[in-house]
């Protein structure tokens, strides 16, 4: 069956005893399709139902969509925004008359203002394995960037890390812990803002292919954590030939960009948008390093001019351009490489593109230290064996050997850094 036959509607007061299932399957009860499980939970299944077909509750048919598949409901979102949540989760529980095996005192709140909380999503074991769980998160996500919130939430038990593992590829991350339903579940949200944009100007657009499309700065670009557009200053030139570059005057060697295209497509680009930063890749800017990285990333939008033959008329540069950036003491034969270098740098630490945070915090030059050694199986290659103190699980021993093996790498190769 093809995802082409998948529709997403909004639920009706019809669909109750549908949602009310889905939702006791997506709290972790998988076995409500089954009809087993524990007593309890077969027990309440009647009254969530009940729950469903109100509108002043929080697993309302109101807040629910139904996933259809050739016009039969394979699976449901139940999401809503998180600003009365206490007072509708108090009148939502004391509607329940079965028993209920957890202590509600002990519950934190699931979801606050200013968030679109995804509470339940849930496909029927007979129609899993299509992405059908994923259209419905998607969905919900572009439901919440729709209603305005700062954020998209959801809460993912430890015990499934396949699900986590779904979240974060679509651009969720780790927000903490809460304790709900007797038991602790991981906190993950989304940022709705925009995403940051990076516009590239250069006249060998095709330079970036490969690049834009691997490893981390694609996963980047398809979790909508940057979006990042290549100009070929070609498109914007008014020559009849696509000419961007002339002869300098005064006669020296060479060819030099001219301000037309620059011109017409950075105007054409700030029409649209602020640019934090317009950028030139010039051997003579100031040197690239990680601290520019971190700031740079903070950047809501920039723009990156590559550089070309023998450099640009230099009335872009006073009057356009608010950045220059070398990326090293040496020539390149254009700005290319050093706009993909700089990009790279910095979309990798913008929050939530790498997985597991702290890889890139533990990055060299982060702490103005080169990264300590990394080993992985076997334990012995070879005869080659990894550090023993890697293989003891004795965190605080392996975390202070990596901050030793940090320092003295540092000093023995890079002691400039130790000196600021
Ligand atoms: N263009 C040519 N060489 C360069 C360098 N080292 N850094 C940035 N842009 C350049």
């Amino acid at each position: 069956m093809s995802i082409e036959n998948l529709q997403i509607r909004p639920a009706t007061i019809a669909d109750a005893a549908f949602i009310a299932k889905n939702v006791m399957a997506a709290m972790g009860h998988d076995e409500v399709y089954s009809g087993g499980g524990e007593e309890w939970l077969q027990q309440l299944i009647p009254h969530m139902e009940i729950i469903c077909q109100r509108e002043d509750v929080l697993y309302s048919w109101k807040r629910s969509y139904i996933a259809e598949v050739n016009g039969i409901p394979a699976g449901s979102l139940t999401a809503y925004e998180g600003t009365d949540y206490k007072e509708t989760q108090t009148r939502t529980f004391s509607l329940f008359d079965g028993p209920l095996n957890f202590d509600l005192d002990l519950m934190q709140d699931e979801t606050r203002e200013g968030e679109f909380y995804l509470d339940s999503a849930a496909v029927l074991p007979e129609f899993r394995g299509q992405g059908i769980g994923r259209a419905l998160l998607q969905f919900g996500i572009t439901k919440g960037k729709e209603l305005g919130v700062d954020y998209v939430t959801l809460l993912v038990s430890p015990q499934n890390p396949k699900a986590k593992r779904l979240y974060r590829s679509l651009g969720f991350r780790d927000a903490g812990e809460v304790f709900a339903f007797g038991e602790y579940f991981q906190r993950m949200k989304m940022d709705t803002a925009e995403p940051m944009r990076i516009d590239i100007l250069t006249v060998l657009p095709e330079m970036f292919g490969g690049f834009l499309n691997c490893s981390i700065v694609e996963r980047a670009q398809r979790m909508g954590l940057v979006d990042i557009h290549v100009h070929n200053l070609r498109d914007w030139t008014l020559d009849k030939h696509k000419k961007v570059d002339d002869y300098p005057y005064g006669g020296c060697a060479g060819m030099v960009m001219t301000c037309e295209p620059i011109d017409r497509c950075i105007s054409a680009l700030k029409a649209e948008r602020d640019y934090d930063q317009i950028i030139f890749t010039s051997p003579d800017g100031e040197q690239f390093d990680q601290p520019m990285a971190n700031e740079l990333s903070m950047c809501k939008n920039m723009i990156i001019l590559c550089g070309h033959f023998k450099g640009i008329d230099w009335r872009i540069r006073e009057h356009l351009i608010t950045k220059e950036v070398s990326i090293g003491d040496y020539v390149l034969t254009g700005g290319e490489l050093a706009a993909a270098v700089m990009t790279d740098a910095i979309v990798r630490i913008i929050p939530g593109v790498i997985g597991d945070e702290q890889s890139a915090l533990s990055d060299s030059f982060q702490d103005n230290l080169l990264a300590p050694p990394v080993y992985t199986r076997p334990a012995d290659y070879k005869g080659w064996k990894v550090p023993e103190v890697l293989l003891s699980g004795h965190e605080k021993n392996i975390r202070n050997w990596e901050l030793e093996q940090a320092l003295e790498r540092t000093k023995r190769l890079r002691p400039d850094l130790l000196e600021g």
